[in-house]
């Protein structure tokens, strides 16, 4: 079983790297990020309710997000799995925490993908050129996320740092170079 937090900036390559990983390793995958997209592109009600977060580039509700990837685990705890953008605050850390822990399952490691803001910047609004996502458009809102990411996220690599699971990588270069790198840091854990 291999439980692997995916952690860094908007636009660090979580989404790219964690496919392959889910390959690599054979485990399952889950972006929060994706949860809620396709929710709002269904037009649920709990869509509605997070579209205003997405768009302005702020952080859905605590309780929510926990909740999806409390429903996500009913499904898919017979394998491990690679968390894409959860969690995000230390409130969320600790409730999944807890989660994990009840049904005898832990976090195995923390990979942050370290970034300078100004390439997540031009890869986010490349990528905002097709991708739709409204989160993508605008500069401003690309920025905001940053600082989101800053201000809210960033402290999360210290809950896992104090139980010796968290590591940092170099996110520049190729996705191959990046990969490889992934690689030799979760092999080194395991
Ligand atoms: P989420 O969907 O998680 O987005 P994000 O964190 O802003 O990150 P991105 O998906 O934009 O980037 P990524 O790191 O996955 O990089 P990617 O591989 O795509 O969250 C969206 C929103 O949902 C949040 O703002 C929030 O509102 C809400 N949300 C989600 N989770 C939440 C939670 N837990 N709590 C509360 N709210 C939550 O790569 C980016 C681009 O770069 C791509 O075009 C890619 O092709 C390219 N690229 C990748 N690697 C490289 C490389 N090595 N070199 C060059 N280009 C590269
Ligand atoms: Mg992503």
């Amino acid at each position: 079983m291999l439980n692997i937090i995916l952690f860094g900036a908007p636009g660090c390559g979580k989404g790219t790297q964690a496919v392959r990983l889910a390959e690599h390793y054979d485990l399952y995958h889950i972006s929060t990020g994706e949860v809620i997209r396709s929710e709002i592109k269904r037009g649920t009600e709990l869509g509605k309710s997070m579209e205003g977060y997405i768009s302005r580039g702020e952080l859905a509700p605590d309780s929510i997000v926990v909740e999806m990837v409390r429903d996500f685990m009913r499904t898919h705890s017979d394998k491990g799995a690679i968390f894409d953008g959860f969690p995000r605050t230390t409130a969320q850390a600790e409730i999944f925490d807890t989660m994990l822990g009840e049904i005898d399952q832990k976090v195995d490691i923390m990979v942050y993908m370290d970034v300078p803001e100004e390439e997540l910047v031009r890869r986010i609004l490349l990528r905002g050129k097709d991708s739709g996502r409204k989160d993508d458009s605008s500069e401003d809102v690309i920025r905001n996320r940053i600082e989101v990411y800053r201000q809210q996220t960033a402290i999360v690599a210290e809950h896992y740092t104090k139980q010796g699971k968290y590591v940092a990588i170099n996110g520049l270069g190729t996705m191959d170079e990046v990969f490889a790198r992934l690689i030799e840091a979760i092999d080194a854990k395991k």
